[in-house]
């Protein structure tokens, strides 16, 4: 679906549009860069600086994991899927045809941004706005996705191809242990990443006339 975006009287604003729309999920990776290493950690570390949090809270925190490091994220997936099979929780079947190949696919990537939030460090702010207490731990959640979604973007603006996953809380505990992440860092989601080598495919989209409202215009 494309909607023109020529009348922007910003340019900026419809390469940021180019960027948006062609923003994908990549499954087929090669464990190779575009870019230099500094360019993926300016990307991620001013996401974690950048991108808004409810009350300036800057709950989201994050480790990039390249190369290696990156492998043995996914070498403990794997281990921990074979641990499901063992217990009898996955089918040997299910694990040898589908499980493993996917985590494969992300081993094959070239890195994986680990995004977390701090809930704890919500403490004080939930005190002190009691009447929003509840509200404090979406809004942490939403500040990640929000970052996620500009790690995503950018990554792919710089050539990579880039897939979102949700391991949590299979892999919690080898992450923390591996990379030493605080207790109170709670793991959401995983960005794999790498150079692509096949196109993210076709994709459907749902009416705009059943998803969207003007009023006033
Ligand atoms: C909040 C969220 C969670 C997602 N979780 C997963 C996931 O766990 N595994 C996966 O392979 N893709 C996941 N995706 C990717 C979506 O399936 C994908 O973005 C969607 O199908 C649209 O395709 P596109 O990314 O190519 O535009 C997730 C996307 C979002 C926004």
């Amino acid at each position: 679906m494309t909607i023109s975006t020529t009348q922007f009287t910003n340019p900026a604003t419809s390469t940021l549009f180019d960027l948006v729309k062609s923003r994908r999920t990549y499954y087929a990776l090669k464990p190779e860069s575009p870019v230099s290493d500094s360019v993926v950690e300016t990307i991620v570390k001013d996401a974690v600086l950048h991108v808004p949090s409810s009350f300036n809270t800057q709950t989201t925190r994050v480790v990039l994991l390249l190369k290696e490091e990156h492998k043995k994220l996914w070498n403990y997936a794997i281990k921990i899927m074979e641990g499901l099979v063992a217990a009898g929780k996955l089918t040997k079947e299910m694990f040898e045809s589908n499980t493993k190949p996917k985590l494969e696919g992300f081993r094959n990537g070239y890195g994986t941004v680990l995004f977390f939030v701090d809930y704890e460090s919500l403490g004080p702010i939930k005190e002190k706005f009691a009447q929003y207490a509840a509200k404090f731990d979406p809004f942490a959640l939403e500040s990640n996705a929000m970052s996620q979604f500009f790690v995503w973007t950018a990554l792919e603006a710089e050539g990579f191809g880039a897939n979102l996953q949700h391991y949590s809380p299979l892999i919690d505990g080898d992450v923390q242990k591996e990379w030493n992440v605080p207790e109170s860092w709670k793991l959401d989601a995983q960005l794999v990443f790498g150079t692509p080598v096949a196109d993210a495919g076709s994709k459907q989209f749902a009416p705009l006339e059943d998803r969207y409202k003007v009023y006033g215009n």
